[in-house]
């Protein structure tokens, strides 16, 4: 466009503003083919990934070891994350505590109640110190208002207590609905970016542990979290089942108490004291991420009075539990089909690997055989490994390392399979009845792992 500077309708000087013209219209793609013909625009710019700039992410730590190692190294700015708990497992504390430190820390924090009010925030917070009296609260479920304050406010995290709880006056349906929780969380995730504030939106899973709510919203945030355990105990377990900026394998143990959720370092230790020797109790060598921990299975087997006999589990898989009875039937013949069977990780915690596949097995056969499981120095028995189909015993991840943890807590040596290193610790068995063996003669298998 050539430079003018007079206007050629009114004969005035610097009157005209530039304006974009308005793009021609594309041509209407012709109707069949799906709309595949439709002509291609303007050629982006392909980069070699090598040119390609990534910035490393700060991130801000939360003050909570565990979370922070959960989170993959802290919350990173401008990120969406997702915090799923059943009601009462302490997600409000967990995201209180972690909004005071990150506070006093010198960042902008804001809390976001939809469900509680001020008051009933603040009445949490005395209970978890000073530093939580710090933290901004709004007591809010409008969205609008809620983006509206995050706008002004520019705050560096915020917690939305609970996304369910948002609704929009644009929208018809119910607070929790499909649509609600969708609107909320998408322009919760757009203002996120945008204004590079972390946002940790608190969602309620049901008693089957989905998230209530669309699985959308699993979509579209960054990372999920999944605030686990049993309300009537004080263990939880925090884990990542996605992760866009870490690893989705490693687990944070809390224990509640009076003054809010403590960490629990050395969660093995904890586990270790209450495993009784009892009958139908086995110590675990299990991962969590990638930390060992010495985690207490119990099985309990009773005669049934029903015609399909019920199959209870707590902390591991249903069909893993049948596929190792059904192990158990045809390698051990150990037959169970007259008798409730009944599988519990002490503490309410999950082990969903197949390196427990024979503590199950361990336990359901001590179970039924009232047999106690105890080593030649009275100590419970520890062990690892997965049953294969054909009765044999399955080398998994880090055996050094499992082997490592029970030692430490004088639980070797270990049952577990063979293959891998040589460990002093390791008592190795190659089927699952070998390791029944083993297992059920206390003190002989102190002699097996000295002449392996
Ligand atoms: P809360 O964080 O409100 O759970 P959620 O937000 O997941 O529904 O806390 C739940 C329980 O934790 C509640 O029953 C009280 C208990 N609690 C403690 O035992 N100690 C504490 O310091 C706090 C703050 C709560
Ligand atoms: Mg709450």
């Amino acid at each position: 466009m050539a430079w003018t500077g007079q206007c050629p309708d009114c004969r005035e000087w610097n009157t005209l503003v530039e304006q974009a013209a308005p793009r021609a219209a594309r041509k209407a793609a012709p109707a069949k083919g799906n709309g595949r013909s439709l002509p291609p625009g303007e050629p982006g710019r392909p980069v070699r990934l090598r040119e390609v700039r990534a910035a490393s992410v700060e991130r801000l730590s939360t003050g909570i070891g565990e979370l922070d190692r959960v989170l993959g190294g802290g919350v990173v700015p401008g990120s969406l994350v997702l915090l799923g708990g059943s009601p009462g497992i302490g997600k409000s504390t967990l995201t209180g505590m972690a909004l005071a430190n990150l506070q006093a820390d010198g960042n902008r924090t804001l809390y976001v109640s939809a469900e509680e009010s001020a008051a009933q925030v603040r009445m949490r917070a005395e209970r978890l110190g000073e530093a939580a009296l710090d933290v901004s609260v709004l007591a809010e479920s409008s969205l609008e208002t809620v983006l509206g304050t995050i706008d002004s406010e520019r705050p560096a995290v915020c917690v939305i207590d609970s996304i369910q709880t948002m609704h929009s006056s644009d929208l018809s349906g119910a607070p929790g609905s499909v649509g609600q929780v969708r609107e909320a969380a998408n322009a919760l995730a757009e203002l996120a970016k945008r204004l590079d504030v972390a946002v940790i939106l608190v969602g309620h899973v049901t008693k089957e542990g989905s998230l209530a709510g669309p699985r959308v919203l699993e979509h579209l945030v960054d990372c999920v979290l999944r605030f686990e355990g049993e309300r009537e105990r004080t263990w939880r377990t925090l884990r990542a089942v996605k992760n866009r900026f870490g690893a989705t394998s490693e687990v944070g143990v809390f224990e509640m108490r009076s003054g809010g959720l403590t960490e629990v370092l050395d969660p093995s230790a904890r586990f270790v004291e209450e495993a009784t020797g009892a009958q139908g109790s086995v110590v675990l060598a299990s991962m969590e991420g990638t930390r060992p921990v010495l985690v207490e299975v119990q099985a309990l087997v009773s005669p049934s009075e029903l015609e399909v006999p019920r199959r209870v589990v707590n902390g591991i898989d249903r069909n893993r539990l049948s596929m190792i009875l059904a192990v158990l039937a045809r390698h051990a013949r150990l037959g169970l089909g007259s008798a409730d069977v009944f599988v519990n990780v002490v503490g309410g915690v999950r082990v969903d690997e197949p390196g427990a596949d024979l503590a199950v097995a361990l336990a359901v056969v001590s179970a039924q055989r009232g047999e106690p499981l105890v080593g030649a120095d009275g100590r419970p028995v520890a062990c690892f490994g997965e049953l294969g189909l054909t009765g044999d015993l399955r080398y998994v991840a880090h055996a050094d390392r499992r082997v490592a943890e029970a030692s430490k807590f004088g639980l070797a040596p270990v049952i577990g399979p063979r293959g891998g290193e040589r460990l002093s610790g390791l008592s190795p068995c190659a089927t699952a009845r070998q390791a029944l063996k083993v297992a059920f003669s206390g003190s002989r298998a102190g002699r097996d792992a000295e002449a392996a």
